[in-house]
């Protein structure tokens, strides 16, 4: 998944051995910010410990259940083809499919602006509310309706549901046709008209089938937890000697605005939308205020004291220099010594190779990460 300041690359790049450290002895791990569920997946996979992991976005917190939620893989597919056959009567069934298909059919035919104005011109009800935000922008038609014939016919089995909805949100984030996430949709111009056609072509449902294959087979040692909740809650519920992993937002822009396409297909229901990017309102959006530059200093320090009470150990990661929220690497390291002792600091790359993009020192920089391991002193 495209997921801004996903630990992916860094769990091989320093993270996971720091994890491994202080792992042994720890009771459950909690994952406060477990944003693409990188980190959450990838303890609750490989040790024989409870995750628990939260975040503000509700998708977030389904593609975490996925797999922490699960101790047993799914291998009986019966389900999926059950579910693909209810979502495709329910577009068979809409009068206006064939059209849809047709359009679809001849996007790399027709110019882009043609294609654009004749997907804008569908009116979609109520009945597709994901069709109806972000179907001729985000989406073909032919994509979004599938998103919502999928997304409205889920399976009823926990553990089926779980997984099917991980996959419709990570399909919807690949098939998305905006560079990187969902900020905004590419422009059916010149420049980027080749982008919006070519995301636009992508099959969302063979796309699903592929991601559930994926997810399926994995599994949690133990039974963990995900929460939609914002981690100063969760983190009242740590208990003495749980490590906790910190991996706070760093933009001064909230996520909910790079994602909101994500949270949509998450909850199955979009409000009205507005701007370039089809926002829903502002209402609609969860706010951190870790994306606040008046309120990120003070919200860190009050975790960490929360934490600290609760007599558990952390890992923090941050970037190393000055990030947009007004934090830089110094302000976390002090705010940390303030609560906990630091039992070792390391800076590594934000990427797997320090390519030769990253040749200039400025560059560099900007990829550093700092990784604080922090031990409750009580312990
Ligand atoms: C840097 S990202 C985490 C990335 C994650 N570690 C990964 O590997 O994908 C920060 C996450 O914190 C979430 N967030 C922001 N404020 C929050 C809060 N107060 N409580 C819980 N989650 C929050 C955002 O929605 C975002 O998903």
């Amino acid at each position: 998944m495209k997921y801004m300041g996903s630990k992916r690359a860094m769990l091989g790049n320093g993270l996971g051995e720091a994890l491994g450290r202080s792992l042994d002895g720890a009771n459950r791990v909690l994952d406060l910010f477990t944003g693409s569920a990188a980190v959450a997946w990838y303890v609750a996979e490989r040790f024989r410990k409870e995750v628990h992991a939260g975040d503000l976005q509700q998708y977030s917190t389904v593609i975490a259940a996925s797999v922490i939620e699960r101790t047993s893989p799914i291998s009986d597919f019966d389900w999926l083809d059950r579910w693909m056959t209810h979502a495709e009567a329910a577009v068979m069934g809409d009068p206006r499919w064939r059209d849809i298909q047709e359009l679809q059919d001849c996007l790399h035919r027709h110019p882009v602006t043609h294609s654009a104005a004749s997907a804008r011109a569908i009116d979609f009800d109520d009945k597709w509310p994901i069709s109806k935000a972000y179907g001729g922008y985000y989406f073909s038609p032919w994509q979004s309706m599938w998103l919502d014939a999928l997304r409205k016919n889920l399976p009823d089995v926990a553990d089926q549901r779980n997984v099917a909805l991980a996959a419709l949100i990570q399909s919807a984030s690949r098939c998305a046709a905006s560079p990187g996430h969902t900020a905004q949709p590419f422009k059916p111009n010149e420049t980027a008209g080749r982008f919006l056609i070519e995301a636009w072509q992508r099959n969302l449902p063979e796309m699903v089938r592929v991601r559930v294959s994926e997810i399926a087979p994995r599994t949690a040692f133990k039974k963990g937890r995900a929460y939609c909740l914002n981690a100063h809650q969760l983190a009242e519920t740590a208990r003495p000697n749980d490590l906790v992993f910190l991996d706070p937002p760093y933009s001064g822009v909230h996520y909910s605005r790079f994602y909101h396409v994500l949270e949509s297909v998450a909850r199955g229901e979009v409000g009205e939308v507005s701007g370039s990017g089809r926002y829903p309102s502002k209402d609609e959006r969860p706010t951190s205020e870790y994306s606040m530059l008046s309120t990120s200093k003070h919200a860190f320090d009050d975790l960490l004291a929360i934490l600290a009470r609760q007599k558990a150990n952390v890992i923090v990661t941050f970037p190393a220099g000055k990030a947009s929220n007004g934090l830089s690497g110094d302000d976390v390291r002090a705010i940390a010594a303030d609560h906990f002792r630091i039992q070792e600091a390391i800076v590594t790359s934000r990427f797997s190779t320090m390519g030769g993009d990253l040749k200039h020192r400025a560059a560099r920089q900007d990829a550093d990460e700092l990784i604080l391991t922090l031990s409750s002193r009580a312990g």
